[in-house]
């Protein structure tokens, strides 16, 4: 099987098993061209918004032999049919895109959904609890020690109520070196605006609760 790094092995193993996977912004197309090669995917639709990551998509799945991947310039879900995929893949891009292109597909996103935030995770879990879906399942990964997160969701019609800490750290917080080390940075990112607030005199509960819990989980 083709090498993959830290972070998409994560969001590999997060992918498991399905008939076709979507993988939206698949630039590379690494994980479809995994996922074929292993049989956990039968078949595969790369899209992407621009020609040359599409055409980098289709160079690679040649230079593999992977035949079922269909390759489709599209604008998020727009250029795909609904049904024709259960399980779509959108990683590595920011969690605030990542949560436009699941607004603007409407019901083509109520399939399993694999997402990887680099940024703004925190916003794309909001997004996700205030629309309808829930969080099944998260895993993280460290890569040239940065640490990521992989959330797999699916809608199930009814909002949840969710806690600041929750927002930054999620709900599934398993022992793991990886989890740690994702602590790790929220706790740094959530000191510098404790700082902040404690100088503009503005509450801070929240920012010690979530200081708190990564402490808390960051033990051993
Ligand atoms: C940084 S790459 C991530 C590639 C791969 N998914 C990964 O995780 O390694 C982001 C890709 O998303 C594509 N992209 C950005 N916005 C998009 C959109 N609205 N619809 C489809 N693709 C998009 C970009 O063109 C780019 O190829």
């Amino acid at each position: 099987m083709i090498a993959l790094d830290a972070r998409l092995r994560c969001i590999y193993e997060a992918a498991g098993c399905c008939d076709c996977i979507a993988d939206i912004g698949s630039d590379h197309a690494l994980l479809p061209i995994a996922l074929l090669q292993s049989g956990k995917a039968k078949r595969a639709i790369a899209c992407d918004v621009r020609p040359g990551p599409l055409e980098r998509s289709r160079k690679n799945a040649l230079k593999y032999n992977i035949e079922n991947i269909d390759f489709v310039l599209s604008d998020g879900f727009d250029a795909l049919a609904e049904g024709s995929y259960d399980k779509a893949a959108i990683c590595g891009m920011g969690g605030i895109l990542i949560s436009e292109i699941i607004r603007r597909a409407r019901s083509k996103a109520h399939c399993e959904l694999i997402l990887q935030p680099m940024t703004a995770y925190e916003d794309l879990r909001a997004f996700l609890w205030n629309n309808g879906f829930t969080i099944a399942d998260e895993r993280f990964a460290v890569d040239a020690k940065k640490p990521y997160v992989v959330i797999i969701a699916r809608y199930a019609g009814e909002n949840e109520r969710y806690t600041y800490s929750d927002l930054f750290l999620g709900k599934i917080r398993p022992d793991t070196a990886e989890f740690k080390a994702f602590c790790k940075k929220v706790r740094a990112q959530a000191e510098k605006r404790l700082k902040g607030a404690l100088h503009r005199n503005l509450p801070t509960s929240d920012l010690e609760e979530l200081i708190k819990s990564c402490i808390f989980s960051e033990k051993d």
